[in-house]
């Protein structure tokens, strides 16, 4: 059901990272349907642009820009891109990431780097140069104040149950996901004196791109088919589905709502309950 609630980010700035597709294409454009002018931010810039094309078609303000999150310099043109565009960033949404699936004593130091390079450090980055940008939008009274009642920003990272717990195909992915966990809540103490909320959200499975990736790689290592893999994904969820993009859209439009003004350094799992199973 579309819950989505007319106009509740009018006169925002959004930036969404991974927006090409998947969870950050469904939150790009929930949040440009609930009225904020966005910026499609993806390493695959021919899908942002159709991305951004798609939402521009359907009444709302979309452009797309290129990021690499595994190149901190990439990260930083994003943010210098997006505010020559949108003129500042009032909503930052980190959900580009990859996963891979090996068994830990296969792991190369090239495949480890590339996995925290992008999840990890991307994450951290992310943080930094939004927070960056965040920060200097806020008035002087109030740095020098050092707290206001006005919201001036909200950042939600991407998160993954796999970072509650270890994985024994996931040594990188699960840690790069645990460290988003500890981030947030640094970042969310580093930058509440300017009321610059920092969330993240924990996704049990969810059926996108990655999700297939997920089933087949584990399917390959166990000796099982890829559907049969995801039914027993399924089977474990007390909720008895997969979790969907818009899901995770819906969690984070909460986040980033004033509902949420008063939620920060929090990882929220959205999940039918996984974890705790
Ligand atoms: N799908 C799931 O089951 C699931 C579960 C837990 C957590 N997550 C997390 O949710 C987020 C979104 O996942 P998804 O399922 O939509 O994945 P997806 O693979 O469908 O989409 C990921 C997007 O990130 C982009 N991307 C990949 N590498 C990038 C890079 N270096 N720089 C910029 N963009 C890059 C891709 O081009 C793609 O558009 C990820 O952080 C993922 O780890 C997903």
């Amino acid at each position: 059901m579309d819950q989505r609630i007319e106009g509740r980010f009018s006169g925002t700035r959004a930036v969404v990272t991974g927006g090409a597709q998947g969870i950050g294409r469904a939150v790009v454009g929930r949040l440009a349907a609930e009225g904020a002018g966005v910026v499609v931010a993806d390493v695959d810039l021919d899908r942002a642009r159709a991305a951004a094309e798609e939402i521009r078609s359907s009444g709302h303000a979309a452009d797309a820009v290129l990021v690499d999150l595994g190149d901190v310099a990439s990260i930083e043109r994003m943010v210098d891109e997006a505010v020559e565009l949108l003129g500042g960033i009032d909503i930052f949404v980190n959900c580009g990431g990859i996963v891979h699936n090996t068994p830990l004593l296969d792991i190369t130091e090239e495949e480890w780097n590339r996995v925290i390079d992008i999840n990890q450090r991307g994450a951290a980055f992310s943080s930094k140069f939004v927070g960056r940008q965040m920060i200097a939008q806020v008035p002087e009274e109030v740095k020098t104040a050092g707290k206001s009642a006005v919201c001036y920003g909200k950042i939600v990272q991407f998160s993954s149950i796999s970072g509650r717990h270890g994985r024994p195909l996931q040594l990188h992915y699960a840690a790069s996901k645990a460290a988003v966990i500890s981030l947030t809540q640094s970042a969310a103490l580093a930058f509440a004196p300017y009321n610059i909320n920092v969330n993240a959200v924990c996704p049990g499975p969810v059926r996108t791109r990655m999700w297939d990736v997920n089933v087949a790689e584990k399917g390959a290592i166990y000796g099982r088919d890829a559907t049969s893999e995801a039914e027993q994904f399924i089977e474990r969820i007390p909720l008895r589905r997969a979790g969907t993009a818009d899901d995770m859209a819906a969690a984070v439009c909460f986040l980033c709502s004033a509902d949420a003004d008063f939620i920060t350094g929090q990882t929220l799992n959205v999940d039918g309950g996984f974890e705790m199973c």
